[in-house]
């Protein structure tokens, strides 16, 4: 069954707050803009992401090695990476009903009928966080009777769309809320401030860091005296940045307060592109490893006019999520613009000298960059699935089910006795204890009938239930029933923990 868009956003955001995945941060206040909370479930969901990139990057890896630095750092740090002078959005307000937009998100779009310029069939202002999608969703929001001389007319119509920060001469934009007048962009630094200590003026001024990248070129030096690591290696580093974002967006795509995971890989010049290449590679395939499918994923390369300036190439991970193809993660070469800043500002050498090669050089830096919680929306979103499922009769229900990657499913099984009697209850207790001494998250439940409990584990995305009837009593076997493919097996009850870890790696 397939579902629209929007139809599928609405009803992901309803089961992630009845489900406890994610909730509006201080809801019972009315709740804050660009700031979410975790639940029971999502926090779960979130630690496997995190441990699965640790696990992956880190862990399995030689040549990575881990750090955990402040989110508060010496502000020079930021002068340094050019954050104050440069981390800008622009920004633009109506001038009538006072809504601020970012310029590069609101477009001004015209539809008009050819040698009719007075037949206007939409002038309007649009938000979007895709271009691509932008036509489509005037074309949906229209009323009927617009929608409808669209249609009859598409050959024929001559559409003129504009972004609020590339406005034509003569032209004005317009505001996707109330149809007023926007000014003209100006910029607007990103970087929430703060003060430290009792002293609030100038002097005072930190802020909280943007982006974790800043904290590992910060101990680059450190990490490379301190461990019998050399280039090619890398620095890696998951944490909280901030952002005052002008218009956080699309539930938790674009929020203020969120958490990166980001790998900075310094190599010799000469072995850059090589390495890029690499982690391009690696990063868009570690996605699709975790279950999200390459008919929604893509990587896209930068053009050259889209490049930062200290970047000499740059691919972003993208996912067809509902409301409009959107960037993931980015894997960027860097080239030795941060090493060769922080050096000139703080005055350390940053430079490594190659004993074999004799050669002193300033490595440059491969940087894959990615948001957590934009890859919990894009699992989230992946996962969520609607079919059918017999009941105890045999007869197929409509259920909702969160098909996650066993790695990531925040409730690896659920544990249910077949009816509350018999002993059935103290068997099964003891096989969800054993479980949950084993290290996997799990989940007794003994109310309502079994169907209704599976139901249950599906929306929360359980891969596994384990059932005990009266067969347990006389082998000491339990059913294993799988969410997705609704098969069921007997195991014997004391391999369940062996089964379950099994699945878990094989998929
Ligand atoms: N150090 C490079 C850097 O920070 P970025 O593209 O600005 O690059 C990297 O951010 C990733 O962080 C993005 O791909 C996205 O997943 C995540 N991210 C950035 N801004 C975000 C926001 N406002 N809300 C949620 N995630 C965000």
């Amino acid at each position: 069954m397939t579902l629209k868009a929007n139809e599928l956003m609405d009803k992901l955001v309803s089961l992630c707050k009845r489900r406890g995945f994610i909730f509006p941060s201080s809801e019972i206040y009315g709740g804050i803009n660009g700031f979410w909370d975790y639940g029971p479930l999502g926090v779960e969901l979130k630690r496997n992401i995190k441990e699965a990139w640790w696990q992956d990057l880190v862990l399995k890896r030689s040549d990575v090695v881990g750090l955990d630095c402040s989110i508060i750092m010496n502000p020079r740090v930021w002068e340094a990476s050019g954050h104050v002078v440069n981390f800008n959005d622009p920004l633009v307000d109506c001038k009538n009903c006072k809504a601020r937009f970012r310029a590069d998100k609101v477009f001004t779009v015209r539809a008009v009928l050819p040698g009719q310029p007075e037949n206007v069939l939409v002038f309007a202002g649009v938000e979007s966080d895709d271009e691509q999608l932008v036509r489509a969703g005037v074309i949906a929001k229209a009323n009927s009777k617009t929608r409808r001389r669209l249609e009859d007319q598409a050959d024929r119509t001559v559409w003129t769309i504009f972004r609020g920060d590339q406005v034509p001469e003569g032209a004005a934009s317009l505001c996707p809320a109330c149809g007023g007048m926007l000014t003209d962009a100006r910029k607007f630094n990103m970087m929430f401030k703060t003060f430290v200590g009792a002293m609030e003026d100038s002097s005072s001024v930190a802020y909280l860091r943007p982006e974790t990248a800043q904290g590992i070129f910060a101990n680059y030096r450190n990490v490379l005296d301190t461990s019998r690591i050399k280039p090619p290696f890398g620095i890696a580093q998951i944490g909280k940045s901030f952002r005052n974002e002008i218009n956080p967006r699309n539930y938790t795509f674009r929020s203020r307060e969120f958490e990166q995971m980001e790998l900075e890989f310094f190599c010799h010049p000469s072995e850059a592109d090589r390495w890029y290449e690499y982690w391009r590679g690696e990063r868009y395939k570690w996605y699709t490893d975790l279950g999200l499918t390459s008919a929604k994923l893509r990587l896209r390369d930068h053009q050259k006019e889209e490049l930062a300036h200290y970047a000499r190439a740059c691919a972003d991970v993208e996912y067809e999520f509902p409301f409009g193809t959107s960037e993931l993660e980015g894997v960027a070469n860097r080239t030795d613009f941060d090493l060769t800043q922080h050096q000139k500002f703080s005055g350390k050498d940053m430079t490594y000298f190659d004993d074999e090669t004799k050669e002193r050089y300033v490595p440059f830096v491969i940087e894959p960059s990615g948001g957590v919680d934009r890859a919990t929306l894009a699992f989230l979103c992946e996962a969520y699935t609607e079919d059918h499922a017999p009941d105890e009769n045999g007869a197929p229900q409509p259920r909702t089910v969160m098909r996650f990657h066993p790695r990531l499913a925040p409730v690896k099984l659920a544990v249910f006795p077949l009816v509350k009697k018999d002993a059935m209850p103290e068997v099964a207790e003891r096989i969800y204890q054993d479980c949950q001494k084993s290290g996997l998250v799990c989940f007794y439940d003994e109310k309502g009938a079994v169907g209704r409990r599976y139901r249950r584990q599906d929306e929360a995305g359980t891969p596994f239930c384990i059932t005990v009837d009266g067969q347990t009593l006389q082998d000491q076997t339990v059913t294993v029933r799988d969410r997705d493919s609704l098969k069921q097996e007997r195991i014997a009850a004391d391999r369940v923990i062996e089964y379950v870890r099994e699945r878990i790696v094989a998929r």
